[in-house]
C-alpha cells in the first residue's frame, strides 16, 4: 500500500497489530504452561483472555472501516516471541526461569503500549472517535498487565531467583545501577528498573 495519507497509515498499523495480539494468543498458553510461579501462570491466563477481547475490538474497528485486519505479519512481535521461545529452550532454575519469562513479557507488554499510544492518537486525529476509545482501552489493559508483572517479579519472583545457585554473591544488591559489571557478575536484583512507566 502506498503510504500517502495518514489514514492509510493508520490502518497498515492496525493490521500490524492485528498480527502481534494474534501471534501472543498462541504464545501466552506456552508461557502459562512453563511458569512455575502459580501466581505468574494466571497472570499469563488472564492475560490471554483480555488479548482474546482485544482482537475482538481491533476486529471492530476492521468491520467499521470496512478492510480487513490480514496481510501483514508483525515482525517485532515475531522476535519478541522468539526471545521467549530462546529462554523455554533452557534448563535452569524455576524462579530464575520465571523471572527471565517475566522480562520477556515486559519487553511485550511495552512494545504494545508504545504500539497502541501511537495509533490511539491516529485515531483521534482522523476523528475515528470510537476506535480511539477503543484503543485506549486496550491501552489501559497492556499498562496494568505491565504493572503486574513488575509487581510479581519484585514481590516474589526476583527475590526468589535471588536466592539461586549458590552463596551470597546471588544475593547482592547494588545501589549503583550505573556501574558495569563484568561477565558472570551477580546483576542488581531489586527490580527497580522493571518499574518504569511510559
Ligand atoms: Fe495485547
Amino acid at each position: 500500500m502506498k503510504l500517502d495519507t495518514l489514514k492509510k497509515l493508520y490502518i497498515e498499523q492496525l493490521k500490524d497489530l492485528y498480527s502481534a495480539e494474534k501471534q501472543l494468543i498462541k504464545a501466552l498458553p506456552k508461557m502459562a504452561d512453563f511458569a512455575s510461579n502459580k501466581k505468574l501462570k494466571e497472570s499469563f491466563k488472564k492475560h490471554l483472555e483480555e488479548t482474546e477481547g482485544q482482537v475482538e475490538r481491533l476486529e471492530k474497528i476492521f468491520s467499521d472501516l470496512e478492510v480487513s485486519g490480514n496481510g501483514k505479519t508483525c515482525a517485532a512481535m515475531k522476535g519478541l516471541i522468539k526471545g521467549g521461545e530462546e529462554l523455554m529452550e533452557e534448563d535452569g532454575d524455576p524462579a530464575v526461569l520465571d523471572a527471565g519469562l517475566i522480562a520477556a513479557a515486559q519487553r511485550v507488554e511495552h512494545y504494545e503500549m508504545a504500539a497502541y499510544g501511537c495509533i490511539q492518537e491516529f485515531a483521534e486525529i482522523l476523528g475515528e472517535e470510537s476506535a480511539a476509545l477503543c484503543l485506549k482501552q486496550t491501552f489501559a489493559e497492556e499498562a496494568k498487565a505491565d504493572e503486574d508483572l513488575a509487581e510479581l517479579a519484585t514481590s516474589s519472583v526476583n527475590p526468589d531467583a535471588s536466592k539461586a545457585g549458590s552463596g551470597e554473591k546471588s544475593k547482592r544488591r547494588s545501589s549503583d545501577k550505573s556501574q558495569f559489571y563484568k561477565q558472570g557478575e551477580p546483576r542488581p536484583t531489586d527490580g527497580s528498573h522493571q518499574n518504569f512507566r511510559v
